[in-house]
């Protein structure tokens, strides 16, 4: 039996059985949507832009144009791509089987959302969202929407800036996020990984984690990841391609 059809078979036994099944998406989920990744030696947004100049408080601080000008850009981006088979297979099956998946994503673009998965536990926030860079010194706290134009947009009342509201490195994920992926890791019979490098911390965590409570781990990558060994089943090949092929039960094309 092919590796993905002993993949199928795994995911079909869940079929319903609540938590059973825990999906880890990072980057590569989109890549088919057009959407780059960061570590992909050459279209990755690492092998062109400085991670700590555009992905850290303190670049922000050092250059708050020139972030939020390339944050622009992804918000295009994203807002431009759309949804591809994998993120629609996803969300059909746990359409058809409710409760039976949950979905953990790295990713800040919102293709999944926009395939009809509203519950997705999001690790490294949402690049269509704004926040204040500092807590409101405002006691009731001011509404984002008050910032005033410009690059970055500026609050009228305390001069607060504006930025996306993603995870920056150095900063702690989200806790209630991070609570319930460790949760569905530990719960779940198995898990299903797709496009991800395993190279960014506590999400690769999740996947020995559940390794270690005894699920089964299936990789979808096309390339090798820093996860690899954790993996029971290794799948060589896209997202957009194989999870229809895990998760509606078709037939692999010629
Ligand atoms: P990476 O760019 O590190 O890894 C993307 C992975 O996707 C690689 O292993 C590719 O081989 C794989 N890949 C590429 N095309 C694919 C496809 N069509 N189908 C399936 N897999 C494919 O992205 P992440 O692992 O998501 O942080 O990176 C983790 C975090 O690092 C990101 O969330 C981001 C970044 O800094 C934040 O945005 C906070």
């Amino acid at each position: 039996m092919p590796p993905w059809a002993e993949a199928r078979t795994l995911v079909q036994a869940l079929r319903g059985r609540p938590g059973g099944l825990c999906v880890l998406t990072g980057a590569g989920m989109s890549a088919e949507s057009g959407i780059p990744t960061f570590r992909d030696a050459l279209t990755g947004l690492w092998a062109r832009f400085d991670p700590a100049e555009l992905a850290s408080e303190a670049g922000f601080r050092a250059h708050p144009q020139r972030v939020w000008d390339w944050y622009a850009m992804r918000r295009d981006g994203v807002r431009r791509a759309e949804p591809n088979a994998g993120h629609h297979a996803l969300a059909s099956h746990a359409r058809r089987w409710p409760g039976g998946l949950v979905l953990v994503t790295q990713n800040v673009d919102d293709l999944h959302q926009r395939a009809g998965h509203t519950d997705a536990v999001r690790l490294h926030g949402d690049i269509l969202a704004d926040r204040w860079l500092q807590p409101c010194p405002q006691r009731e706290g001011c509404a984002t929407t008050r910032a005033q134009a410009g690059r970055p947009p500026r609050c009228a009342d305390c001069g607060n800036l504006l930025r996306p509201g993603v995870v920056w490195f150095g900063e702690s994920l989200p806790a209630a996020a991070l609570a319930a992926a460790r949760d569905a890791a530990e719960r779940c019979e198995v898990m299903l990984v797709v496009g991800t490098s395993g190279a960014v911390w506590p999400a690769a965590g999740l996947v020995g984690r559940a390794r270690q409570r005894g699920a089964k781990v299936v990789i979808v990558n096309p390339s090798p990841s820093e996860i690899d060994a954790e993996a029971h089943l290794l799948l060589r090949g896209t997202a957009a391609h194989l999870l229809p092929l895990l998760l509606d039960a078709a037939e692999p094309g010629p």
